[in-house]
């Protein structure tokens, strides 16, 4: 009989809290919906009381998907926990994560509280939170650096007052496998089977996946992770990675398994990394754009022989489609793009979007003689998320004049109105966004540009993405524009992220500033 390894997902929670990987609500919907098809178990879709866009991230996830549990962060407070709640009451199966620091540390200088008040507070809260829903985390925050002892004794009361999962996170990043290991196994023995023990590695000493995996064959059978290992500062355990080690090598796994559908680890991947703008290193295990790539000649020379020779994944099994069956270029009709899309797995695109789609790639066509699956990908992932677009780029313009300076003449649509205006600035970028701040009225800080290539070719498409700061003190907001050109493709970008600023400019408050302990 198989034993099945929990996969939780904190993308939308820990992994936002990766700094600059602030994600809008339609993104976040979008992502949700993508791990929903990776097969996740429970995905923690924020922290609810953190900022009233959190808790309508958490609100809509709830109502959209139906087969992963969803969860909220609360910390051990009334106010979070009803917070929390109120978010899930529509989800189809709701979880409650409840948190609160165990280490001497945390315990004395952060909430200065003594040990007896910790527990007394973390059992009120799930004693509090068991009276709203079954389904109870409770997490001992830092619980690497605590006490075993203590550790134990908050476990066996937070057990007894309803808490049905126990994670004990390495929050700093901080412990050896070895050690998780025995941590794991005493904690296991200490419990039994009154809790399912969960584990939650953040990768400051780069042990994030081993240290999840240790956890795992000492016991634990939750596993806490992220899309391409996304997370606060080094980031937590990367989800493709621990669901491969334990596919990759199941026979020393003995009969454990995941849900997951590892032929949907690259497509969420690309969508985690399109959205926040971050892309894996090239040679990040399982995702990295070198992954499969067999530089030397006497590594081509085996792979052509048998794969298997330096190959320990098949690509297919992650999702990398390698043999392109139609190359898709000008003269290809609505329904050979149909075809190739849903060939590429986005088989939820509605008549709108795929409509949408192919023009755009029917425009792309007249200035690229080829269009690639990267390509399609980024035409796609833009046309189905649904972000109000108030403002709507219809011209840009740019010349240089010989004092160095540039001007941008830009047109843009507002209301089906069309307002033009230009702007000089120190090169064509700063000019273009002088441009749109004069039109809109809105003025931005760029914090970040970043200009990539979507696929080969002198001819590639331009995918630029900006983080804008629309006002002080505000998260930043990423934007992302693609075009054939690469000026075009700027001023996209940075008017999606002013339609993104717009669309959620009253539920923006800094997270990091509200929440204390
Ligand atoms: O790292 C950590 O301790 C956390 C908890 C809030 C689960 O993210
Ligand atoms: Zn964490």
């Amino acid at each position: 009989m198989s034993d099945f390894i929990k996969i939780f997902d904190t993308t939308l929670r820990d992994g936002e809290q990766s700094p600059g990987a602030s994600m809008n609500i339609e993104e976040k919907i979008k992502i949700a919906k993508q791990l929903e098809k990776l097969g996740v178990d429970i995905i923690e879709a924020g922290f609810a009381a953190s900022s009233p866009g959190d808790f309508e991230a958490i609100q809509r996830i709830a109502q959209v998907v139906k087969s992963s549990t969803i969860c909220s962060l609360c910390r051990a407070v009334e106010k979070d926990i009803l917070s929390a709640y109120n978010a899930l009451k529509n989800a189809n199966s709701k979880r409650i994560h409840i948190f609160i620091a165990t280490s001497p540390i945390h315990m004395e200088y952060k909430l200065k509280l003594k040990p007896d008040e910790v527990i007394k507070r973390a059992v009120s809260a799930v004693e509090y939170g068991k009276s709203l829903v079954d389904d109870i985390q409770f997490s001992c925050e830092d619980a690497c650096r605590s006490d075993i002892g203590f550790l134990k004794e908050i476990s066996k009361a937070v057990i007894n007052a309803g808490a049905t999962t126990l994670n004990l996170p390495d929050t700093v990043g901080y412990i050896l496998p070895n050690e998780m290991g025995k941590i794991i196994a005493e904690l296991r023995e200490f419990i039994g089977t009154q809790a399912t023990l969960s584990v939650h590695c953040h990768n400051d000493l780069g042990l994030a996946v081993i240290n999840s995996i240790y956890g795992i064959e000492n016991g634990a059978r939750q596993v806490e992770c992220t899309i391409n290992g996304l997370g606060e500062r080094a980031g937590n355990t990367a989800l493709e990675e621990v669901v491969m080690i334990l596919k990759t090598r199941k026979e020393l796994f003995k009969n454990l398994q995941t849900k997951i559908k590892t032929q949907e680890i690259y497509a969420s991947s690309k969508l985690v990394a399109d959205i926040t703008g971050i892309r894996p290193q090239p040679n990040k295990a399982i995702v990295g754009q070198n992954a499969f790539a067999h530089e030397s000649g006497i590594h081509q020379d085996g792979i052509l022989k048998n794969r298997q020779t330096y190959e320990i994944i098949n690509p297919e099994d992650i999702g990398i489609i390698q043999t392109n069956t139609l190359v898709l270029g000008k003269h290809s009709g609505r329904a050979g793009f149909k075809d190739k899309i849903l060939s590429m797995g986005f088989n939820n695109v509605n008549e709108k979007e795929l409509n949408g789609a192919f023009e755009r790639f029917k425009i792309i066509c007249d200035s690229k003689k080829e269009v690639f699956d990267e390509d399609i990908r980024a035409i796609l992932n833009e046309e189905t998320t649904h972000i109000p677009q108030v403002f709507s780029l219809e011209l840009t313009q740019i010349s240089a004049n010989s004092s160095g300076k540039y001007c941008a003449a830009l047109s843009i649509k507002k209301d089906g109105v069309e307002y033009s205006d230009c702007a000089l600035g120190n090169g064509s970028v700063d000019s273009i966004l002088k441009s749109i701040d004069r039109i809109s009225g809105i003025n931005g800080k760029l914090k970040d540009y970043r200009v990539e290539a979507v696929s080969g070719g002198k001819d590639a498409l331009a995918k630029v993405v900006v983080k804008v700061e629309f006002e002080e003190g505000k998260p930043a907001i990423i934007g992302h524009g693609i075009d054939i050109d690469t000026m075009n493709a700027t001023a996209k970008a940075y008017i999606s992220a002013l339609n993104s600023y717009l669309s959620m400019k009253d539920l923006m408050i800094d997270k990091i500033n509200t929440i204390k302990i």
